[in-house]
This record gives structure tokens, sequence and C-alpha cells, in this order.
């Protein structure tokens, strides 16, 4: 008797090409032939150009006689109008292919900018799922980063300060066309921004194994990247060891591809209140509200937690369901504190008498409510502020 009985139908969705390996992005020009793009823009936050990361990419292009326009105004939680800016200079310029370099905030507004600078209008007006009416421009997506899964993903997340929400915009359309992983890129990624995006790689990937709209395959991956991200993230972050940044780089293109099927649940109708209000980091308010949220949902959830405790190499054979469910806890908690997360949201200056109105905008907000319709339990808005005290 199988233990499972996978009866629910399903769809995989899954576009991307991805290519790994040391060195990859000087690759990059014999990408953009094979997708005909020949005025390609990178986009990129201010850092990496001043810091050197995006040089393997500049100095490939220009070894080939490719002419770019490099637009690095991406801040982190971008904005409406970094994205609209960009598509506006993007028909200038006359690009005809976008390049993300950067982590999920340079990616997804790559591949916004794409759609947008395509299709026209205000970006509000995609709001929603697949309402892309064309294909965007050509995207190669090169993830700096360990941990959004924007690579392969259709999702883009941009925030509009005028309702202090997050617009989420999810369309197969906007999946880049080939997403490239290049280890050796990740070599001065700062241990908090390693720390940060590696909790959310952690979150998309239990969040998407417990999902209701979980299936055989991505089950598959969601467990495989729980699995690379316990081996790896704390020599990740502490040692900056190569093999370990690796591993977690491959894990969350993983996760990408398996959350971008599964779903997300609670977590981030969570945290993207609370990043759009703060300007907190996703990766870091994930990783402080997820051992709140898996307390909340063991109930509901008590084998699939047991296996998930078995991926962070506990060994539970002589314990029973439940017990292994509540050690798998343990073990998210010990993760963040092995890679130094603050204790809890007050940390990151979230105010007390504010969380019911975080508690509103996670249970009602549009863009929250299309992560929480796949979570274990169906939470009152009530439920959600209990949680958001227990990680407070
Ligand atoms: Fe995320």
């Amino acid at each position: 008797m199988p233990t499972y009985q996978y009866d629910q139908p399903f769809r995989f969705v899954h576009r991307a090409d991805v290519a790994f390996g040391k060195g990859r992005a000087a690759e990059i020009p014999d990408e953009l032939a094979d997708l005909d793009v020949e005025h390609p823009m990178i986009v990129t936050d201010p850092t990496l150009p001043e810091v050197g990361v995006t040089d393997p990419i500049v100095d490939a292009l220009e070894d080939a006689g490719i002419e770019y326009y490099l637009y690095d105004e991406v801040e982190p939680n971008p904005r409406v109008s970094t994205v609209e800016d960009g598509a506006e200079i993007f028909n200038d310029e006359g690009c005809d292919g976008a390049i993300g370099v950067g982590g999920g905030s340079s990616m997804d507004t790559a591949k916004a900018i794409s759609g947008l600078a395509k299709c026209g209008g205000d970006y509000i007006d995609y709001e929603g799922q697949g309402n892309f009416p064309t294909d965007p421009y050509p995207i190669i997506t090169v993830p700096t980063t360990i941990g959004t899964g924007s690579e392969v993903t259709p999702f883009t997340v941009i925030t509009d300060p005028n309702r202090e929400e997050k617009i989420g915009v999810g369309d197969p359309k906007l999946i880049p066309n080939v997403a490239l992983l290049d280890p050796t890129l990740l070599q001065s990624l700062p241990s908090k921004v390693a720390a940060s995006t590696g909790m959310d790689c952690l979150t998309q990937s239990v969040m998407g194994y417990i999902s209701t709209n979980s299936n055989p395959i991505t089950d598959a991956l969601n467990y495989r990247s729980v699995e690379m991200v316990s081996e790896s993230l704390p020599a990740a972050v502490s040692k900056k060891d190569l093999d370990a940044l690796m591993n977690m780089q491959i894990a969350t293109t993983i996760d990408g591809m398996g959350f971008m099927n599964s779903g997300l649940g609670l977590v981030h109708s969570m945290s993207h209140p609370v990043s759009a209000h703060y300007d907190t980091p996703h990766g870091v308010t994930n990783g402080l509200i997820l051992p709140a949220v898996l307390r909340y949902n063991r109930i509901a959830r008590e084998d699939k937690y047991a296996e998930l405790a078995e991926a962070m190499g506990v060994d539970a054979r002589s314990m029973s369901t439940r017990e292994a469910s509540k050690r798998f806890v343990e073990e998210v908690e010990d993760l963040s504190q092995a890679v130094d997360l603050p204790e809890g949201l007050s940390e990151l200056g979230v105010e007390e008498d504010f969380l019911p109105d975080l508690a509103e905008a996670a249970a009602t907000r549009a863009d929250t409510s299309r992560n929480k319709s796949t979570n274990p339990r169906v939470s009152t808005e009530e439920d959600i502020l209990e949680i958001y005290r227990d990680a407070y």
C-alpha cells in the first residue's frame, strides 16, 4: 500500500531552460543569439556593478560586440515606478530583451519591464493571474542570491507605495526563457543576504511541500530543496563556502520550479504586508514568521512534517509521527539561529500595536489571498493575529 494516494488532478508547469556551471555567465552572448536578442537591457541594482558582480556578463557582451543598456535602478522591494521607468527606457533605447541580474527584486523587475515594454499601459493593469495579452520580450535571469526562485517562476512582486501593498502579478508568459546559474557570481554575497534569501528558499520549499496544492512532482522538488538547504545554508552563510553556495543556488531553482506549481501558503501572505509597510527584507521576514506558522499548521500535516524532519537530517525511525513533526519545527528554529536571524518581528522595528492592522491586511488583501488559499489550515483574521504575536 503506497503512503500517498495521489488522486487529485494536477498540472505541472515548467518552461525556463536551466543552464548551470562555473563560468556560465560568460556564455550569455550565445544565449542571446538563440533568442534573437541583439540589444539587451541589463536590469540590476546599483551595488552589483559597483562591486563587479556584473563584470563577467558585461565583459562577455563587450567582447562579442553586443551593445546593451545598463538599468541599475532596482531597489529592495522594488516600486511600480522603477518598473514603469524601466519599460519606458527599454522602448526609447530600442531594447529587445531583458537580462535580470541579482536577487528576486532585480529578476522580478526584469520580467515586469519586459512584459510592460511589450504590452504597454500601467503595471497595475496586469495585477492578478494571466493578464498579459502577448508574450514579453525574451528574458534571461542570472541569480546572484540564494533564495527567491524568481529565475524560473511566472511571478513578480512589485510594491505600490500609494496602496502600501505588494502587487502580485503571475503569468506563465513571464517565465524566463533561460536561467543561467553561475556559482562564481555568489562569491561576494554578503552573509546577511545569504541568510535572508536562504531562509526564503527554506520557507518556500517547506510551505510548498505542505501546501494543499502539492502534487507528486512538486513534492519531489520541494523535499529535495529542503534537504539541500538544511545541509548547505549554514556553511553558505558563515564560511562563504563555494560548494555550499552552489548547492543553495541549485536548491533555490529547484524550489522555484516546485512552489510556482504548489503555492506558498500563509507565511508569504503574512510577510508581504510587513515588508510593504516596514520595508523589511523578504527572506528575514519570512524566516521569522515561518516557525509560528509551522506551529499553527502542524496538526493538519503531521505526516508531512515528519518527512521533512528526515529531510533535515533527523533520524526519526524510533519517533512517533507526532514526535517527529514537533522535531521538524525545532529543526527549523535551530537553522534560523544558526544563520543569525533576529529573534522576532519586534527586532525588525514592527510595532506591537500595528499587528492588528497587519492581520487585517494578511486576511483580506488581494495580494495575500492567493498564497493563503493553499495553506493547510483555513485561517481567520484572529488566527493570523495570534500567529503574528507568536512571531513577535
Ligand atoms: Fe519568497
